[in-house]
């Protein structure tokens, strides 16, 4: 298959072209390198990756229209996978217009070619976080999920709503992600696995917010990549192909799908792993809970497993032991 790929600097489009490679696939890549963190670390995750033969980049926002367009129409996909994007929920009380540009703006420019290009499938990327101040646990794609709590959220669940009306209008195969926190190897330095791994191998204190009763639905990295994987075949079609709990549309072929571990972590569970793989104690900094962030996510992925057969299994000790050997050859601490 012929696969465009956004996001292929960061974290998670790094790990899905190299699984992509790995099967043969021709990947075309695509990426702004924001400074929203360290940009040696997405410099050093496309190096890997332009040392396949079938990988080739393009540098530039999605906001830049023309040359979105252009990397698209060259390349022909039969796929896309929409992975760039503004993350983070903290940054977005700072800087929301950031949000808006790449999330909305960008999606739109990528749904527009994806449907002139008439693509086989497209997926996009939206979070845990559209779930806001669901209490219902876990949460089922086919819940309500209207009480957003950040701006990255809202401009998430918006292009949830864009991406449903182009797969109406232009008959697109659409398949929606909603990731639940993903950690693992080449991870992203501003989420809180690799600020926690940094502080106590440097002997800082860890700050941990609602005084340590938060949860989430841990995912590891290459768990998360093999779901996009097989989702990348499941493609949506009419309703008489709608399985046991599905989200998909009545009148449209798109669908939208969790990828979690389906079990819920508390944090000072997820401290005690990364202590146990660096060998070393943590003192916390207990503090409240920050504005925009939700207490608990915990995902049901049983339409996961009724499209693909999978079911996210790494365990967080073993997720934890990988990545923090990771992080401490990388950083070489
Ligand atoms: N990592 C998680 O836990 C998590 C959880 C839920 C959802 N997501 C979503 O998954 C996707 C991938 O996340 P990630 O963790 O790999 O993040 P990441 O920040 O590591 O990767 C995103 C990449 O997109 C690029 N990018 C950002 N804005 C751009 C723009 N306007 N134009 C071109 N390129 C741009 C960045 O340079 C970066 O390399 C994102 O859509 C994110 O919102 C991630």
């Amino acid at each position: 298959m012929r696969i465009f790929v956004t996001g292929t600097a960061g974290f998670i489009g790094y790990h899905l072209a190299q699984l992509l490679l790995a099967e043969g696939h021709e990947v075309q890549g695509f990426d702004g390198m924001t400074d929203y963190y360290d940009v040696a670390l997405k410099r050093r995750r496309h190096a890997m990756l332009l040392q396949h033969q079938n990988f080739h980049a393009t540098e530039a926002m999605l906001e830049d229209r023309e040359a979105l367009d252009r990397a698209m129409d060259d390349f022909a996909p039969d796929v896309v996978v929409h992975l760039a994007a503004q993350a983070g929920v903290r940054y977005s009380l700072e800087n929301p217009r950031a949000y808006l540009d790449a999330n909305i703006i960008g999606s739109f420019n990528v749904m527009e070619a994806a449907r002139r290009l008439a693509v086989g499938h497209l997926l996009m990327a939206s979070t845990s976080s559209v779930y806001g101040a669901n209490e219902a646990m876990p949460y089922g794609e086919t819940d309500k999920a209207d009480t957003q709590m950040s701006f990255y959220a809202a401009t998430k669940k918006a292009t949830e709503a864009m991406s449903h009306a182009y797969a109406h209008l232009h008959a697109l195969p659409t398949t929606m992600f909603r990731f639940f926190t993903v950690y693992g190897p080449w991870g992203r330095p501003d989420m809180a696995p690799s600020k926690f791994t940094q502080s106590i191998l440097a002997g800082r204190a860890i700050d941990v917010y609602n005084h340590g009763q938060m949860w989430r639905d841990f995912t590891y990295i290459d768990d998360l990549v093999h779901g996009i994987r097989l989702l990348i075949d499941a493609v949506p079609g009419g309703v008489e192909t709608a399985v046991a709990g599905d989200s998909l549309s009545p009148v449209a072929p798109w669908r939208v799908v969790n990828i979690g571990n389906s079990e819920k972590v508390m944090l000072e569970d997820f401290i005690t792993a990364i202590e146990a793989a660096t060998g070393r104690k943590a003192s916390r900094n207990y503090l409240s809970m920050q504005p925009g962030d939700v207490p608990a996510t915990w995902a049901d992925a049983s339409l996961l497993r009724a499209l693909t057969g999978y079911t996210p299994k790494t365990t967080v000790p073993e997720g934890v032991a990988r990545f923090v050997e990771w992080y401490r050859s990388y950083h070489g601490v």
